[in-house]
């Protein structure tokens, strides 16, 4: 048998939603392969449960997690809890005490979805983004003097190290490493920030050294808006620091045609600590308890898992399912359908079990 222990955490708004889709069909792939078994723990953390205790999750609440091979993670985010509470109380302690540095964000437009470039189809826009993932300006570094005085003060400070950057870009390189045209686009904004992009520069080129089998150029990252949007078809894998690829992710998930679809996995790649998979998307609370939340970004993020685990198989049968059902019409309404989470869901569930009976014929 091969177990894996999983720590689901949906929390807020349309989470809980996607998050038990995703966990259907888990449970469909243990049905397809008996040696496969998910132990599942789903932990109540998250808005509600910072109304009552006034925390997001309990203080050892990473030393619990500690123990699981893989976290499930939903989405953050209420209308009456400021959002850098949810964010700092939850997510980011996790991916920052979990040293989860690399951030991967898998794009490509699903055959049956229509994208909103014209001249743009499945097969032209098919990127990995890797977003540095513990320092830039995500990493806590600033504060407020001052405070509510005419002369207050905020700064935000952004953080890049050597060893910071350098794991990264080897990260990114492997990556393009392991894909069919070995391509990466270095994203920086070396001509105005002169410091620490500049040193990203330098260290991609040293890095790049390593990888004579990787092509790689570099580019400013608003000009990579530009090149995004007008010739996707130039881009595979792409690095990027922490704000800059939060921004250009979102881009690429909306050119792909929704948020509802794009996933992220937040890997350790020494796998020190469970890494955490999740989809891009916020709480969504404009649709939550309606049943229309798309669950196709949390199932791919949990074909992002299962290739963590190793489970290759399962991945790859995940995210023909996800294709299937998509070619198929079947969508929700964020991208044109009128299908419910559960139609989605049982319409992937179905294509899971059809294989089980294809084998079983065979
Ligand atoms: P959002 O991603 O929750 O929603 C943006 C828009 O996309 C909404 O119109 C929503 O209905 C739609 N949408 C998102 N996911 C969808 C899905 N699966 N199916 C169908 N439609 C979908 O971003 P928004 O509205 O800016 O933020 C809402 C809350 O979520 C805020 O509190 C924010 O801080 C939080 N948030 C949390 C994130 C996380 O936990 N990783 C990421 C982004 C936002
Ligand atoms: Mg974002």
């Amino acid at each position: 048998m091969r177990h894996y222990s999983i720590a689901a955490i949906p929390a807020d708004g349309i989470g809980p939603e996607v998050i038990s889709a995703g966990i259907t069909v888990l449970h469909a792939l243990e049905r397809q392969d008996v040696e496969l078994k998910f132990e599942i723990e789903t932990f109540d953390w998250g808005s509600e449960y910072y109304k009552k205790n006034g925390v997001m999750m309990p203080e050892k609440g990473l030393q619990t997690l500690k123990n699981f091979d893989a976290i499930y993670f939903g989405a953050v985010g209420a209308p009456d809890v400021p959002d850098h509470i949810t964010l700092w109380g939850l997510r980011l302690p996790i991916c920052q005490g979990f040293d989860q540095y690399a951030n991967v964000r898998p794009t490509k437009i699903l055959p049956g979805i229509t994208p909103p470039l014209r001249h743009c189809g499945p097969g032209d826009l098919d990127w990995v983004i890797v977003r540095e993932n513990s320092e830039g300006e995500y990493s806590g570094n600033g504060g407020r003097a001052h405070r509510g005085l005419p002369e207050e003060v905020g700064t935000e400070v952004a953080i890049f190290t050597r060893v910071g950057v350098t794991r990264i870009m080897r990260y990114a390189f492997r990556m393009a490493q392991t894909r069919p045209r070995k391509q990466l686009t270095v994203v920086t904004k070396s001509n105005a920030q002169r410091h620490g992009m500049v040193m990203w520069d330098e260290i991609a080129a040293e890095v790049a050294q390593e990888f004579p089998d990787v092509k790689w150029d570099k580019m400013l990252v608003d000009a990579m808006t530009h090149r995004m949007t007008l010739h996707p078809q130039s881009l595979d894998t792409i690095v990027a620091t922490n704000l800059h690829a939060d921004i250009l992710s979102d881009l690429a998930g909306a050119l792909a045609g929704s948020l509802g679809i794009a996933p992220t996995a937040n890997i350790d790649p020494e796998r020190r600590f469970p890494s955490m998979f999740e989809p891009i998307h916020g709480s969504a609370f404009d649709i939550a308890g309606k049943g229309i939340a798309n669950p196709v970004a949390s199932f791919w993020t949990a074909v992002q898992m299962l290739e963590h685990l190793g489970e290759r198989n399962a991945a790859a049968l995940v995210m023909a399912s996800i294709e299937h059902v998509c070619s198929k019409g079947i969508l929700t309404p964020d991208i044109g359908g009128t299908a419910t989470t559960a139609d989605v869901t049982n319409a992937v569930v179905a294509f899971i079990e059809s294989t089980i009976k294809r084998a079983e014929l065979a």
